[in-house]
């Protein structure tokens, strides 16, 4: 007699990266024989892919792990064993400590690695990640912190992933990384910017005037080759990527997306303010000015782009005229969709530690919030996002 099959269920919170994440450990689960359960009620092994980008989103993990333990605690069935993984893993968060008794293990971040088989729900369309992590410090963002430095994916383990999808009938694909635009580009010296923001003697007169890190090539940029061999394969329509920045949107990749059809003509980039002296508070590296000049550039080869964004409103200081350029940016630039968020200070991370004292009231960020939300996603309340 066969014993029961064990199985594995995977609760997933936040971005497209941890979503990937969660296909490779379930493709980790299947290759030593589990099975995916229904419901997390009836799972053998319960891994909780958690999210620390903003507070709201760690106490959503929180929630769902009380309500596990209360369930659990009330059933006659044995609790799962409880795996936690993904942002909230990385050292020194104290609100993992609070839950830490109750979870059997933590599955490090980059445990299963780039080339894991996934397990894919989705057949025509797959996510591909080409890079983890990320060099680029800005002062609000825990994701250095929790997902290390940047490291790419080798080019060779990437183009077979995709002659696999090809072959198994996949036609679009999205690459997958923090700065996907500095594929390849990450061993270009990065400044010791990790000690300068866990340095508690670093002020604000440390900030470095630009994004310098990822500039220095000259050639084809290596992410523009990548998008070239990939648009080789006559099966793949559609290349998709996130997320990019405007400090390595090398002009290459802009005429790239311009005569490459293939490339999806909806293009994503973050611009976090629209106020510059703001964008050098967030360590962004870059001005509005140089922002519209990529979007301008897009726009001019090719009037079908389309631009979407990511926008912080009551970062530490920010002041009524602040905001208000981000209103009159928001106004000329059209974007087709805003992922506005409310600034969320998180310990650790430099914004945290320079600008305790000039924390927004939640009220003002919330009013905010709500008239920058309604510029921008007014006319798309199907796709709306509800990122608070
Ligand atoms: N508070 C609010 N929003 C944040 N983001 C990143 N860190 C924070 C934070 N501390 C937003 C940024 C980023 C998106 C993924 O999440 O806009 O682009
Ligand atoms: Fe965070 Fe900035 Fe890196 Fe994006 S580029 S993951 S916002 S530090």
């Amino acid at each position: 007699m066969s014993s029961k099959q064990k199985t594995y269920y995977i609760h997933t919170f936040g971005c497209q990266s941890n979503k990937s994440d969660s296909e490779r450990i379930a493709g980790d689960y299947e290759a030593r024989g589990y099975s995916e359960a229904k419901a997390w009620q009836d799972c053998d092994e319960l891994v909780i892919n958690t999210c620390a980008i903003r507070k709201r989103a760690e106490d959503k993990v929180l929630g769902l792990v009380q309500n596990i333990l209360k369930h659990f605690r009330e059933s006659d069935k044995p609790r799962p064993k409880l795996i936690l993984t993904g942002c909230m893993t990385h050292h020194a968060n104290e609100r993992l400590y609070e839950l830490l008794p109750d979870i059997d293990e933590i599955l490090p971040i980059n445990e299963v690695g780039f080339n894991q088989a996934a397990v894919r729900k989705d057949k025509k369309h797959a996510w591909i990640p080409i890079s983890v992590g990320c060099n680029s410090y800005c002062t609000y963002c825990i994701v250095p912190y929790s997902r290390g430095r940047e490291k790419s994916r080798d080019e060779a383990d990437i183009m077979n992933e995709v002659q696999r999808l090809v072959d198994q009938g996949y036609n679009e694909i999205t690459l997958l990384g923090m700065n996907v635009n500095s594929w390849g580009l990450e061993k270009v010296g990065v400044p010791m910017r990790k000690m300068m923001m866990e340095d508690d003697n670093f002020t604000r007169e440390d900030l470095p005037d630009n994004q310098t890190q990822y500039l220095t090539s000259t050639d084809t940029p290596p992410f523009v080759r990548l998008l070239q061999n990939i648009t080789k394969f006559d099966q793949i329509i559609k290349i998709r990527f996130m997320s990019s920045n405007p400090w390595d949107f090398h002009d290459e990749l802009i005429e790239e997306i311009g005569n490459n059809k293939k490339i999806d003509r909806y293009v994503h980039l973050p611009i976090q303010s629209g106020s510059n002296d703001v964008l050098y508070r967030m360590n962004r590296g870059y001005t509005v000015e140089k922002y519209l000049a990529v979007v301008n550039k897009l726009r001019a080869l090719d009037s079908d782009v389309v631009i979407g964004t990511d926008i912080i409103v009551g970062f530490p200081g920010e002041t009524n005229e602040e905001f208000n350029e981000t209103v009159e940016l928001a106004k000329k630039i059209d974007w087709k969709v805003g992922f506005v968020a409310i600034y969320s200070p998180r310990p650790g991370t430099a914004s945290w530690r320079l600008y305790k004292e000039d924390e927004i009231p939640h009220k003002i960020k919330k009013k905010r919030w709500e008239i920058l939300d309604k510029i921008i996603n007014k006319d798309n309340m199907s796709d709306r996002p509800k990122v608070i």
